[in-house]
């Protein structure tokens, strides 16, 4: 099994580029199954999760082809509408295809979604919108399965804001009969790029991006070209590694609006950040102040940049208090940071983290992917050498960390460990 090996470095300094959004691009491959016919989607991550997605497809019968940058998806000969517990067990977005096979065929069959452990993460918003729009489901040993002679429009109140369940019922809905209205939709900009994409193909979806989203079926869906929109989170994970290491970052290819509350609380710990047109340039300060986070749905605070955070708050002047809204489980690095030195106690939701001058290297475990990230960057700033394992939950999601840290100035190496 790989691990990776950080070592206490100097202060992050240059330029790192952003990769396309890993949760904007995995429901776009999904939505390319409601053609007939071939789509082409530009700047795709290079990352686990979209090889997972791309072998959910090619199982579907898809034919798949990915350079690295642009992924080309021929759905015109789908042979299955089934998707099995070997490839969903891996990736909990797999789900997805639902709505998409459901809406061009009128039925698919899913395993019940793996993917993080940060929560229980169900899927009844999913089902619930599905059944309004007048599918029948089933669920049995492991299964998922759901028919519909014809999907039909209809109004959906999500008691949460689910991301997933959001894309998944506008996939479904897109050519259903008449309109379909998500109300309490999930905002966050990858559903804008959802949309976007399903609107170039020919669906009329209004609204996303606000609470409300409308879809108004149509006849006819086309195959188009659609480049994703940078990740967020990975601009959000080097802009508090640029803060931690007190560094001189500017990082490239972000779209700002997406990253308000990063911005936000990094100024308030003290950091400078410069808006740039098509970046941010973050500029570390010598002494982190505490402050207090809440993860919310979008635009709120996300709770995929929240461990991050925790980390560069263990090195704060101060006690700063981290809220956890949206996921029950997602404090499961604590341990991994208290070994690593930190000053953390957990009280239900919530994560009080005493600043201290210094973290001491230690072997820890990535326990999430985002979690895994925020143990490389406090890697940075730990006296000695720290050694992260469990490394595939990061390369879900962070192409190149490596790399593109190490170009940064970090003393940062994987390993490949021969078994
Ligand atoms: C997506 C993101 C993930 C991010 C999360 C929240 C992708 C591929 N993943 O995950 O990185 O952390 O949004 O921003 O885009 N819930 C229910 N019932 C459901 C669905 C969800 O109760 O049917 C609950 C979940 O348990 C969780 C909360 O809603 O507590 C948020 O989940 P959701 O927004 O659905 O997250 P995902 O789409 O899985």
């Amino acid at each position: 099994m790989a691990y990776i090996v950080v070592k206490e470095s100097k202060p992050l300094r240059g330029t790192v580029r952003i990769s396309g959004s890993k949760n904007a691009v995995l429901p776009i491959i999904a939505a390319t199954l409601l053609v007939d016919g071939v789509s082409v989607i530009k700047s795709v991550p290079d990352l686990r999760d979209v090889s997972v997605m791309s072998d959910l497809l090619r199982y579907l019968g898809a034919k798949v082809e990915y350079d690295g940058e642009t992924l080309i998806v021929d759905a015109r000969e789908i042979k299955d509408t089934e998707a099995p517990y070997n490839l969903v067990n891996k990736m909990r977005a797999s789900f997805l295809v639902m709505g998409s096979l459901l809406s061009r065929f009128n039925t698919a069959k899913i395993s019940m979604p793996g993917g993080c452990a940060i929560g229980t993460r169900p899927i009844d918003l999913h089902l619930k919108g599905f059944r309004a729009m007048g599918a029948e489901i089933v669920s049995d040993h492991g299964y998922v399965e759901a028919h519909a002679e014809k999907l039909s429009g209809s109004k959906i109140y999500l008691d949460f804001p689910s991301v997933g369940a959001t894309e998944n019922i506008m996939m479904a809905a897109v050519r259903a009969e008449g309109i379909t209205t998500i109300e309490n939709a999930a905002e966050e900009p990858e559903i804008v790029d959802l949309a976007n994409f399903l609107n170039k193909m020919g669906a009329k979806v209004r609204g996303a991006g606000t609470n409300t989203i409308k879809i108004t079926g149509v006849e006819k869906l086309e195959a188009v070209e659609h480049t994703v929109i940078p990740d967020r989170i990975e601009a959000g994970t080097y802009m508090v590694a640029a803060a931690m290491t007190k560094g001189d970052v500017f990082v490239d290819n972000v779209i700002i609006d997406h990253i308000k509350p990063v911005v936000a609380k990094l100024i308030e710990v003290g950091c400078t950040v410069e808006e740039h047109e098509n970046g941010v340039r973050v500029i570390g300060t010598d002494k982190i102040m505490p402050t207090n986070i809440k993860t919310l749905p979008h635009p709120g605070f996300p709770t995929d940049m929240q461990s991050q955070f925790m980390a560069m708050l263990c090195m704060a002047e101060g006690k700063s208090t981290i809220t956890e809204t949206v996921f029950e489980n997602r404090f499961m690095n604590v341990p991994e940071l208290i070994r690593m030195g930190a000053n953390i106690e957990i009280n239900g939701k919530s994560a009080i983290v005493e600043g201290r001058d210094k973290l001491t290297g230690s072997e820890v475990m990535a326990t999430d992917l985002r979690a895994g990230a925020a143990l490389v960057i406090s890697g940075l700033v730990a006296e000695g050498e720290t050694i992260v394992k469990n490394i595939y939950h990061i390369e879900r999601g962070y192409v190149d960390l490596v790399g593109k840290l190490s170009r940064l100035g970090a003393e940062i190496c994987k390993v490949e460990e021969s078994v």
